[in-house]
């Protein structure tokens, strides 16, 4: 298992890396990092579109029944149906499989075919979904969807991380993370207008999906293929001259020998699933692969994104104000990423944790005392109320803008040891699309039982994973990546597990 996140801190020759920023390496970080705006246009448009009432009529006339029948109520359970919720989730347990098939076409094809494939299945379930006359239609539309995310999302952190230069591989790497967040802002304002397209302005919101995919398979053919990968199969001239190309210099031995030493070292491992699961690679199993990927999803962000609208509506704005809303929150996610990337590598990433976990704890315990005292009386909420909500429904979403969001992703890509980096983030895709999926079909149901309670249960998550990154994860801002498992030797807990004998053992083939 070669490739993975090589960067230039591979340590031995990273001082003599030379390069400087290219206008093929801008235009590979624009056209790679379009992958996340694939998955962020389906999280944003999910929730806009089931809240529309044409397309409610059309595939859940019970939901829209009801939902007529409440009208003037603000019920916490008139959206509660499994099969809605089915709609949402079908994309999430796509997306988890197929991201163990990309993890193979992407370690012997590459990257960018993977991207490719990614884009025209995601066109694919575009086109399938816009076209829709039955339930059935609409779930293979949403699997050929996952399955472009279940690409997309195994290969672009990939992609985006192994053609940095080094110095700026964490702002690199979050670009996915920004692009994820215009692809929802998008979404929300296209919702915004298509919501008054009678009667197929839903269709319109679910067919668009085709315009990123085609900016990314049309911008794919002119994409290079990171130079690991091209290593990793063995094509060494076209590897160097990508690398020369990308840096803008010639002059790039010393990355291109650390490239090939790397590759080496990590083909020396046969199994790099099974070399997850050894004793000496437990901080990394716990934290990046189960830890993380789990809790960001059990932060219940998405359940404010999914079903922002709807939660509006609950409360007892109209349709329109509840997609208006949910352009607020995707602004947020967007000045959230912006500011994560000018900071994360100046404060830490414990610090954008700890301060992100704070925050959301006390906005969404505002949000649940708020609901409990005021809501579900069957009144509509006072102005007043109805504005509290929403800006600490704001403060939630911008604090897991800067934090949980990109870490989410960035944290276990920098953790992972090299030969097991494109295995250990298939992992990362699957529980945290499994999570995805979970919260998604659970939430409405748990919205209805729990009530507000649900927003304690929330709190209640976010303050154990807080706590989580306080006690187990080591601060590695500015630590070269390939220094990093060290921090575990030096760590007050890990360090008694990952002790010198399970080190060598983890590193025998
Ligand atoms: C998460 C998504 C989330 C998005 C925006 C990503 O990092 O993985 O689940 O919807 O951020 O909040």
């Amino acid at each position: 298992m070669a490739g993975g996140f090589v960067g230039g801190d591979v340590g031995k020759r990273a001082e003599f890396y030379e390069g400087r920023i290219t206008s093929y390496f801008i235009l590979a970080c624009v056209v790679g990092s379009l992958g996340g705006s694939l998955f962020g246009y389906d999280l944003g448009v999910s929730s806009g579109v089931t809240s529309m009432d044409e397309f409610l009529k059309e595939f859940f006339p019970s939901v829209y029944r009801r939902k007529q029948e409440h009208l003037r109520e603000t019920d916490y359970c008139k959206y509660d149906n499994q099969i809605l919720t089915l709609f949402t989730s079908s994309l999430y347990f796509a997306g988890l499989v197929s991201t163990f098939g990309a993890s193979l076409v992407t370690r012997k094809y590459g990257r960018r075919i993977s991207i490719m494939t990614g884009s025209v299945s995601f066109f694919c379930g575009g086109v399938v979904n816009a076209a829709a006359v039955n339930i059935p239609m609409l779930i293979v539309g949403r699997i050929l969807l996952g399955v472009g995310i279940g690409f997309g999302n195994q290969a672009v952190p990939l992609y985006l991380s192994e053609i940095a230069p080094p110095k700026i591989r964490g702002a690199v790497n979050q670009l996915f993370q920004l692009t994820t967040c215009l692809g929802i802002l998008i979404a929300d304002i296209v919702n915004y207008f298509t919501e008054k397209i009678h009667p197929w302005g839903w269709r319109l919101s679910l067919g668009l999906a085709v315009v990123p995919a085609t900016l990314i398979f049309v911008g794919g053919i002119f994409l290079p293929e990171t130079p690991n990968s091209l290593v990793e199969q063995g094509r060494l001239e076209e590897a160097r001259r990508v690398l020369e190309k990308v840096r803008g210099t010639h002059k790039v031995d010393a990355e291109f020998e650390d490239l090939r030493d790397a590759s080496e070292a990590a083909r020396a491992v046969k199994n790099p699933f099974r070399n997850l699961l050894k004793r000496g690679n437990r901080p990394q199993l716990i934290i990046g692969a189960l830890g993380i990927p789990a809790f960001q999803q059990l932060s219940g962000q998405n359940s404010i994104l999914f079903y922002a609208p709807v939660i509006f509506q609950s409360l007892g704005f109209g349709s329109g104000a509840a997609l208006y809303s949910s352009i607020i929150t995707g602004s947020m996610l967007v000045i959230g990423a912006l500011v994560s990337m000018c900071v994360v590598d100046r404060l830490g990433r414990r610090f954008l944790f700890i301060e992100g976990g704070i925050q959301m704890i006390v906005s969404i315990v505002i949000v649940a005392v708020t609901l409990a005292l005021k809501f579900g009386h069957g009144e509509t909420l006072s102005k007043g109320v109805a504005v509290l909500l929403v800006v600490m429904i704001c403060l939630f979403v911008a604090a897991f803008g800067w934090s949980w969001g990109p870490l989410g992703w960035l944290v276990p890509s920098e953790i992972f040891p090299l030969e097991m980096r494109s295995a250990g983030q298939s992992v990362v895709v699957c529980v945290n699309l499994f999570f995805t999926a979970a919260i998604a079909q659970c939430f409405l149901a748990a919205l209805c039982h729990l009530r507000y309670g649900v927003f304690i249960l929330f709190a209640g998550l976010i303050s154990i994973m807080s706590i989580f990154i306080i006690l187990l994860l080591p601060e590695t801002k500015q630590v070269p990546i390939e220094e990093i498992s060290q921090l575990f030797e030096k760590h007050w807990y890990w360090k008694r597990i990952v002790g010198k004998d399970s080190k060598v053992e983890s590193q025998k083939p």
